[in-house]
């Protein structure tokens, strides 16, 4: 059962489901969804990668069997239970889809149109864009009231959080059901609307802009990964950045920050981009802001790289400078306040407890604090409208939302 503005719907039980695409993320969503115990058919355009997903499943399978955690003839049935395929075989029994083929509006829009004409009337197609707006990608769908996003985190089998992302036309019923589907998954959802890079990545981008400006400004890309980690994030964002790849991270922060121009924009060019276009990917190449090698089990591991001062420097007019880390702290952290602050205020999360759960378990914001608006709690919305007067030179990106004011004005909280 799914309620929204008043209004209940009823899910409907996914029994079979298939996928578009076994890349990264379609063959984890297979595998998730085989190992739950939902049957599905995968479906690819080469044979290639249909090998490489069945083998990925495999491997995670046979973990699981040697950690005591199934048996092998369990793990068997649960393979057997994910149907390859190059054509469209079984699409016609299915409750729903979910596609994960390239990025590409094109390609995605013609794929969905395909399947759409085979699928059953009931069966809901969901996609796991993480950058196309859903509203755009149902254009030219018949029945758009049936589709949905469902954007999963990489990777798959390990990320619990799934943001049901609801188009303009998406029905409360194929909500319902794509929630449904997710917890069966083993997932949490977070029911979102459409907006570029939806919650989390949108957030995420407010927080990446900060530490680009920082940069920018002159501040030691270490000090910041350090100051952020001792604040309790598991890497900093610097690190991150180099996890992520330059060339995946620098197109996320152009086409969110398209989104949101003025806040989330920063003149000229930026670090990653620099980085990208030095071909310093990151872990990847073997070299982003830090340098890599890998040890005995194959693992990268970071030691700093000497020459990433003075590539910086090409882009740090000012110079460098010291910033001690509580600054650095109040000048990553306030953006992610501001950004969050505008999701639940346009409605784009139904609550701060989703916000703050949601980037809790999408990007692994320190789960002591519990997130940007337990943070926010914590500083007292005073301080943090403060914050926000004291850094107003920096711009738009720290320009709080009028109802950061009226919580100031009152002293309220968003947890009461
Ligand atoms: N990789 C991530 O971290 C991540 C995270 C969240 C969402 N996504 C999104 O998931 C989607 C897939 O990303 P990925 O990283 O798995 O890509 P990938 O390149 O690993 O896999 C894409 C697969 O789609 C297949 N494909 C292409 N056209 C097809 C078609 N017409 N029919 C069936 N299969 C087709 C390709 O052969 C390939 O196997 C993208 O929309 C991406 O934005 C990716």
């Amino acid at each position: 059962m799914w309620k929204e503005n008043g209004q209940e719907a009823a899910a409907s039980t996914v029994r079979r489901a298939a996928v578009l695409g076994a890349g990264i993320m379609g063959g984890g969503i297979a595998y998730q969804s085989a190992l739950r115990g939902t049957p599905v058919v995968m479906k690819d355009i080469t044979a290639a990668s249909l090998d490489l997903g069945m083998r990925e499943a495999g491997r995670l399978l046979g973990k699981q069997v040697s950690g005591g955690k199934m048996t092998g003839e369990a793990a068997q049935a649960v393979l057997s239970s994910i149907v390859p395929t190059l054509d469209y075989g079984g699409f016609g029994t299915v409750d729903v889809v979910v596609e994960a083929v390239v990025e590409s509006l094109g390609i995605k829009r013609g794929v969905l149109a395909e399947v759409e004409a085979l699928v059953p009337a009931h069966a809901v197609l969901a996609s796991n864009t993480s950058s196309l707006s859903i509203t755009d990608l149902a254009a030219n769908l018949k029945r758009p009231e049936n589709f949905v996003g469902m954007h999963f985190f990489n990777p798959v089998p390990s990320m619990p959080l799934v943001e049901v992302i609801r188009g303009e036309r998406t029905s409360a019923a194929a909500v319902a059901t794509v929630v449904d589907y997710a917890r069966r998954l083993g997932k949490t959802p977070v029911v979102v609307a459409d907006c570029p890079g939806f919650l989390v990545n949108r957030i995420l981008t407010a927080y990446i802009l900060a530490f680009l400006r920082l940069v920018r400004d002159g501040v030691d890309f270490v000090a910041i990964d350090k100051a952020m980690e001792a604040y309790g994030w598991p890497m900093g964002p610097a690190y991150l950045q180099d996890v992520v790849g330059m060339d995946t991270a620098s197109h996320v922060i152009d086409v969110i920050g398209k989104g949101y121009a003025s806040r989330l924009k920063i003149d000229g060019e930026h670090a990653v981009a620099l980085m990208a276009r030095a071909g310093r990917l990151g872990q990847k190449s073997g070299v982003g802001f830090y340098r890599y090698v890998r040890d005995d089990k194959g693992r990268p591991v970071k030691s700093p790289a000497d020459d990433t001062h003075a590539l910086l420097a090409m882009i740090q007019p000012g110079g460098t400078r010291a910033m001690d880390a509580e600054e650095i702290v109040a000048r990553m952290m306030l953006p992610m306040v501001i950004e969050a602050a505008h999701c639940l205020e346009s409605g784009v999360a139904a609550s701060a407890a989703d916000i703050d759960m949601s980037l809790v378990l999408g990007l692994g914001f320190p789960r002591q604090i519990g997130g940007a608006l337990h943070h926010a709690d914590a500083l007292g919305a005073r301080e943090v409208l403060a914050a926000c007067e004291r850094l107003a030179d920096l711009g738009d990106l720290y320009r709080p939302t009028a109802g950061m004011v009226l919580l100031a004005e009152r002293n309220g909280r968003y947890f009461e």
